[in-house]
């Protein structure tokens, strides 16, 4: 452990990601909660909404100088200016935004409908994935923490891709339910109480921005995914099912064997042998649960011309608050200054 501890803030501090971060950095022995603020100038905060004991501050640079990062849980768009100047006083950052997950400027262009204010950081940014991309995180100054739905669904697909387990050429379908959490804070007919109690549906069917970012860090170029995401009834967590064709002759004890080959010591991927994840037991931690099974394995199935099955079924469970945002920000940031990378997450 470091004898001083690193000095952090977080901007967008009053959100729910903020929120959770704030709680996570003050339990954690090396790092100092040094700024809690909103992200917006000259705008002071009038509700004192933290969960730490400490008030929400104003926005104020000259306080940001000499830390040694900043964690900006802002909505894209807010982001990336904030980042440059965050760079520019001498933090890392952890960017939770989709400002800088991908990598061409054009494609996160196409993909917001936004030019971006800082091309030139683009291509120094790296996707936050800790499970694939722990070493270049470690030598990172600016990591772009990946969303919510995408760590769900590519810590699921990414190995058997890359084991060229799943068949490319049939669309894969990414059946998603989040808590309302995933939308943030921002009050909105769609998600007051009365419409998400007792209530379930899709939303943004085939026009979700977070489809191009799963089929960006899938694994492979010309994965094609189907994503469909839903509102639960529910404030945390996400449960993703993925539809895939397998490879002709690929089973399902090799795909869980990919899953176990690239997890092995993983603190927060958990594969299961046997059983289906579920919310109640990744919720509030920063855990992944992983489970696989053969789509129609019933007693009495008929089976193609080959005995092969047609489809698989991945489910993979997370917090979108910890493993899909502040959990996961808090593993980038760990690496970034030098800590063991379970720290403050256990
Ligand atoms: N929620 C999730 O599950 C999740 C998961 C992964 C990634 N993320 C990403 O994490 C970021 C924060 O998400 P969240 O769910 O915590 O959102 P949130 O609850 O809506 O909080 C957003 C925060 O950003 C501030 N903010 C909003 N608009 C701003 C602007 N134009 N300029 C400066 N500050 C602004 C808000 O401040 P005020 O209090 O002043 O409005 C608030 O502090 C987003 O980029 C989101 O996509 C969220």
């Amino acid at each position: 452990m470091n004898a001083l501890p690193k000095r952090v803030a977080v901007l967008g501090a009053s959100g729910y990601a903020g929120q959770e971060l704030c709680e996570r950095i003050e339990a954690h022995p090396g790092l100092q909660l040094t700024a809690a603020m909103s992200a917006r100038e000259g705008v002071v905060p009038d509700e004192p909404a933290l969960p730490v004991d400490r008030p929400l501050e104003p926005l104020d640079w000259k306080r940001i100088a000499g830390l040694d990062a900043v964690l900006l849980a802002t909505p894209h768009g807010a982001s990336a200016p904030l980042a440059a100047r965050a760079l520019e006083l001498g933090a890392k950052v952890v960017d939770l935004s989709a400002d800088y997950r991908f990598g061409d400027v054009a494609r996160y262009e196409r993909v917001y409908g936004v030019e971006h204010p800082h091309p030139e950081l683009v291509e120094e940014a790296v996707y936050g994935l800790v499970e694939f991309e722990r070493d270049r995180i470690a030598g990172a100054r600016l990591v772009a923490a990946p969303g919510c739905y995408p760590t769900s669904v590519v810590l699921a697909l990414r190995p058997l891709i890359e084991a060229q387990l799943i068949e490319l050429s049939a669309p894969i379908v990414a059946d998603c339910k989040s808590g309302a959490s995933g939308a943030g804070k921002r009050p909105s007919a769609a998600l007051h109480f009365g419409s998400v109690q007792d209530n379930f549906r899709a939303y943004n069917v085939g026009q979700h921005r977070h489809a191009p970012e799963i089929e960006t860090y899938a694994g492979a170029s010309g994965a094609r995914v189907v994503f469909v995401p839903h509102l639960l009834p529910c404030f945390r967590g996400i449960l993703s099912t993925i539809y895939v064709q397998p490879k002709p002759g690929a089973s399902v004890s090799e795909a869980r064997a990919a899953w176990e080959r690239a997890y092995r010591g993983e603190a927060f991927v958990k594969v299961f042998e046997r059983g289906q994840p579920e919310l109640s037991r990744v919720v509030r931690t920063n855990q992944c649960h992983l489970a696989i099974a053969d789509g129609r394995a019933f007693p009495g199935a008929e089976v193609d011309a080959a005995g092969e099955a047609v489809t698989w079924v991945l489910t993979s469970a997370i917090d979108n608050l910890l493993k899909g945002a502040a959990g996961q920000a808090l593993q980038c940031l760990n690496l970034m200054l030098g800590f063991e990378e379970a720290e403050g997450l256990r």
